[in-house]
């Protein structure tokens, strides 16, 4: 337990359990994508830590890009409404492109980025998410690649934020006021 303010962080995934899910995840997409070169979009900032590590056991031609999005939200709930705040640096059409996403909470924000893409043709199309958090789904995501399915319960540490903190945390915490 760690006490930040009026903040409390539990533990909720161990730095095992989030090395042994990066293993399995590298080790299926290495099997699906055997002799093609891949290209990966890392969706900022709160996947930059996940992609780092996954990329590192990745063991393949990869080409690696970040994407950043805004999804604005009222007291407690998506609006619905997102904006590219920084886009893409490199060609899509014909590649094989793998989108790297910290949390699919309501899928709002995954949903919109998925659109975006497939208008630039790529050769595949395919998501990977660390967290899903699937009772919270608003629209219908398929992830191809998942570490943990969880409740919902708001998450911090290993690149993820509650208003800018927390990132640098080793492990995942569920934050509780
Ligand atoms: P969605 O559009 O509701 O699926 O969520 C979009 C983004 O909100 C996720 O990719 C995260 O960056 C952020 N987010 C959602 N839930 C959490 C959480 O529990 N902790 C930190 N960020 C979150
Ligand atoms: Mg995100």
């Amino acid at each position: 337990m760690i006490q930040s303010g009026s903040n409390q962080l539990k533990v909720l995934l161990e730095r095992e359990e989030i090395v042994k899910a990066v293993s399995r995840i590298a080790a299926e997409i290495r099997r699906d994508y055997q002799g093609k070169r891949l290209l990966l979009i890392g969706v900022l900032k709160g996947s930059f830590i996940f992609m780092a590590d996954l990329i590192r056991q990745l063991d393949m031609d990869i080409e690696v890009v970040f994407v950043q999005l805004a999804s604005y939200y009222s007291a407690t709930e998506s609006s619905g409404k997102v904006t590219l705040v920084k886009d893409i640096q490199t060609t899509i059409s014909g590649k094989d492109v793998l989108i790297i996403e910290d949390i699919v909470d309501t899928g709002i924000t995954t949903t919109f980025l998925l659109e975006y893409l497939k208008k630039k043709q790529p050769a595949s199309l395919k998501l990977c998410a660390l967290v899903d958090k699937p009772s919270q789904h608003q629209a219908a995501v398929t992830i191809d690649y998942l570490g943990f399915s969880l409740p919902n319960k708001f998450i911090v540490g290993y690149g993820m934020d509650f208003n800018e903190q927390f990132r640098g945390l080793p492990c995942i915490y569920c934050l509780e006021k």
